[in-house]
């Protein structure tokens, strides 16, 4: 039986849904709405789309999105300049900075410049500390979003062996804290690790986070494996396509997420979640 696909559009859908209504009824109780500037420096054009998505999500559920777009020229003392003021904006309650940015700005620097309790990415040490030690607060959006789609299935993820394809600080090593929390023992995989296929197929469950076109066959799948899908690639034909080839992957897996429409936009919602929450972190 081919797997059942864990429908990434309606689960976000659902969780905007829930949003906006206790968004609403933050402001009909006086409160302002909450606000997310989003900034975004120079012209990717995947981080464009992915920008203007977020901003779009933000303004939809009653949120008030402030744009900020810097020409791909700019330094970082501007850029540090900028979040300096937004951290000092009590207006403002989530601060996002889209990567990657140009080659002349240090991600690690801007990134630590943010306010924790604003970071709505959840990638501020701070942030990643309180999620090493099992007290996240801000959390990574997409390995928060890829948690809750494992929670739709309804498996009990205590003791799956759950292997990590890709070892990044926004995806990989996040994914593989929440998967710890949730008590699976985790392996995590990355450009020098041996026998990628092999330890695959060791997998109750996968998460592929590499960035590579079907790079997992569908043969390295264990029958009954719960596949997790976080690529976003352009195939050959132009078409998207995720890290895991698709159709032979479905009929080995017990569930899979199809791309698009499964993590990409959990991670979304999970960023307007983690904006409500820190607006609720810092009403005073
Ligand atoms: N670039 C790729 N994914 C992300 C993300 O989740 N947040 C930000 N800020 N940049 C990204």
């Amino acid at each position: 039986m081919p797997a059942r696909i864990l429908d990434g559009k309606a689960l976000a859908q659902g969780v905007t849904g829930e949003l906006r209504e206790r968004i609403a009824a933050r402001i009909a109780a006086g409160r302002a709405a909450p606000g997310l500037a989003a900034l975004l420096v120079g012209d990717d054009a995947a981080s464009q789309v992915y920008v203007r998505n977020k901003r779009r999500t933000a303004d939809g559920i009653g949120m008030r999105s402030l744009a900020f777009d810097l020409p791909a020229s700019a330094s970082e003392s501007e850029l540090l300049a900028l979040i300096g003021r937004l951290n000092g904006d009590p207006s403002v309650n989530g601060i996002l900075v889209q990567l990657p940015l140009p080659a002349q700005i240090s991600t690690a620097r801007v990134i630590e410049a943010i306010d924790p309790a604003k970071d709505v990415d959840g990638f501020h040490p701070y942030n990643v500390g309180r999620l090493v030690l099992r007290m996240p607060t801000l959390r990574p959006c997409t390995p928060y979003g890829c948690m809750q789609l494992l929670a739709k299935t309804g498996e009990d993820l205590a003791g799956m062996h759950a292997v990590v394809i890709g070892q990044s600080n926004i995806i990989g090593r996040p994914m593989a804290l929440e998967l710890l929390i949730a008590r699976c023992t985790v392996t995590i995989c990355h450009t020098a690790t041996r026998d990628l296929p092999g330890l695959v197929r060791q997998a109750d469950l996968v998460v592929a986070a590499v960035g590579r076109a079907q790079l997992v066959q569908g043969d390295w799948i264990k029958d009954g494996a719960i596949v997790i899908d976080v690529g976003i690639n352009r195939g050959a034909d132009g078409r998207l396509v995720g890290d895991v080839d698709f159709q032979a992957a479905r009929e080995r897996a017990s569930w899979i997420t199809p791309v698009p429409g499964g993590v990409g936009p959990m991670t979304i919602a999970m960023l307007l979640a983690n904006t409500l929450r820190a607006a609720e972190m810092q009403d005073r």
